[in-house]
């Protein structure tokens, strides 16, 4: 049974997740680095003349390893590539979320802010891609995975076969999903960035009316509609006409490129209207402004009641930068007034501060991610992020020891603390001046161990630094789920970097 086989003696297999025109995905495990996975089994559509077989299968296999070499926090990460029973099996990162299919058809259209939000991401992964000569060809809803804090991560690069492939064409078969493919995929054959765009536009007026502008029920009749009828928009909001009309033009190069798509997606996504509608009276102004405390929650992960430590020791710089009240409301709407403004649109990316000023009684200061909820001990200052997925911490260690034996020490303990240590390398920094030694690994959360908030059998990834100042040595840690890592590496580099000690 295929389920106990490990795939190249070393992925195992634990339970389909699902299947498509080309092939199974698998929830797996990589024995030797003790990680989740995903692994798709590669296999034809039926149909497919036994000649053409092995060279297609030579073809996703190259174009799996050639889409590896993506790194984007929306493209699903590809681990490996492997061979088994004559079939590529294609390894990458697990992500735990429901496609864009799933949720659209169990929980409806997608707000408008959303799918633009979605629709940037992809589009932002694509344009990536682009860059570096990779296509997708298969941009559709059940391609795209969206977790429950809002990142999309677009998978199945280029593992698509292309409609003009002559052993397809010959059997008159059509893979996957016609009904979002662009219209010169099926007239001429012919794939550029723009194709993809054009699947991008369905798949975002998908996002409202369930399925593609186009789909018909019978692959004929889909093809006859993407080729020759314009979708109907009378159940799409106004406010995405022009973008959905700009990526669904038949002819590729009147289509709208990737520049002006993100900056309609980013003006969508951000509340301010494309049309020419009045925004700034009474009513609207209050909607946008339940819409911003939306967004403030959406970020800060949904979150209630934080932060133990006391507002009063941040820096007043900092407090004065946010719109929105602190700490983060309760009852969004009873505490979250923002200061009357002359201007009628506000964009409420600028209200949403990642980071708040935290400055210790102890005389060091870190800009903390906001709305993690914040704990201080003796010598351990920590915020913890609700959910339990991520944390930072800050320890003082009153001793001049080594920064580099600081850490060979906490390795030593770790081992014995938690599963699957693994180190991913250390290295030399300057931290505001100072030495530090930095350390990055992956180690699995143990029931019982030494960090309270992980959950056990989790993974996790850490960066952890050690900071000499004078007779004190600061140990500053952060970490999250492997799955959320990537995603938060930007947020990490802020923080780490602007931890300073005396003013
Ligand atoms: N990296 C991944 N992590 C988790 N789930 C995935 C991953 N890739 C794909 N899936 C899930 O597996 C399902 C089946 O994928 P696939 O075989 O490509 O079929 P299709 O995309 O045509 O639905 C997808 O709909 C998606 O929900
Ligand atoms: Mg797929």
């Amino acid at each position: 049974m295929v389920s106990e086989q490990l795939i190249a003696r070393r992925y195992q297999l634990l339970r389909e997740l699902g299947r498509g025109g080309m092939g199974v995905v698998w929830e797996g495990r990589d024995t030797l680095l003790n990680r989740p996975i995903a692994v798709k089994e590669v296999l034809l559509p039926p149909g497919v003349p036994p000649a053409d077989q092995e060279r297609l299968l030579l073809r996703t296999a190259r174009e799996a390893r050639n889409a590896a070499r993506l790194n984007h926090p929306s493209v699903v990460a590809i681990y490996d590539v492997v061979e088994e029973d004559g079939r590529p099996w294609i390894i990458m990162e697990l992500v735990r979320a429901p496609s864009i299919e799933q949720v659209v058809a169990s929980t409806g259209a997608l707000p408008v802010r959303q799918a633009a939000d979605v629709g940037r991401q992809v589009l932002s992964a694509l344009r990536a891609a682009h860059e570096a000569g990779i296509l997708h060809r298969d941009v559709k809803p059940s391609n795209i995975l969206l977790d429950d804090e809002g990142r999309a991560v677009l998978t199945d690069f280029g593992i698509a076969m292309a409609e003009g492939d002559s052993s397809l064409t010959s059997t008159g078969m059509v893979t996957g999903s016609p009904s979002f493919l662009a219209p010169e995929r099926v007239r001429a054959a012919e794939a550029g960035p723009a194709s993809d765009l054009w699947s991008l536009g369905a798949t975002l007026f998908a996002c409202m009316i369930g399925r593609s502008p186009f789909d018909r029920g019978d692959p004929m009749g889909t093809l006859s509609a993407l080729l020759n009828e314009e979708p109907d928009y009378r159940r799409i909001p106004p406010a995405l006409h022009p973008v959905l009309q700009g990526l669904l033009r038949k002819e590729p190069h009147e289509r709208l490129g990737g520049e002006e798509a993100d900056q309609l997606l980013a003006a969508l996504a951000a509340g301010r209207p494309v049309l020419e509608e009045p925004v700034a009276k009474g009513g609207s102004r209050t909607l946008l402004i339940g819409v911003i405390v939306a967004v403030v929650l959406l970020v800060s992960g949904g979150g209630v009641a934080y932060m133990s430590l006391t507002s009063a020791a941040e820096a007043p710089g900092k407090v004065a930068q946010r719109t929105a009240t602190s700490p983060l409301p309760t009852v969004p709407t009873a505490t979250t007034t923002p200061t009357p403004s002359s201007t009628p649109t506000p964009t409420p990316s600028r209200t949403v501060a990642p980071v708040r000023a935290w400055n210790s009684p102890d005389g060091w200061s870190i800009a903390r991610p906001t709305g993690w909820r914040g704990a201080r001990g003796e010598s351990y200052t920590e915020w913890t992020r609700p959910g339990g997925i991520g944390h930072l911490g800050v320890q003082a260690i009153y001793s001049s020891t080594d920064p580099h034996q600081i850490l060979r020490d906490a390795e030593e303990t770790l081992k014995g603390q938690s599963d699957a240590l693994r180190s991913l390398g250390r290295r030399a920094v300057l931290q505001n001046g100072a030495k530090a030694v930095e350390w990055e690994f992956t180690w699995t959360a143990r029931a019982g161990g030494d960090a309270p908030w992980a959950q056990p059998g989790q993974t996790y990834h850490e960066v952890r630094r050690a900071v000499q100042a004078g007779d004190t040595a600061y140990v500053l840690s952060w970490t999250t789920t492997e799955a959320q890592w990537r995603r938060h590496h930007s947020l990490m580099r802020q923080v780490i970097g602007s931890f300073t000690v005396g003013a």
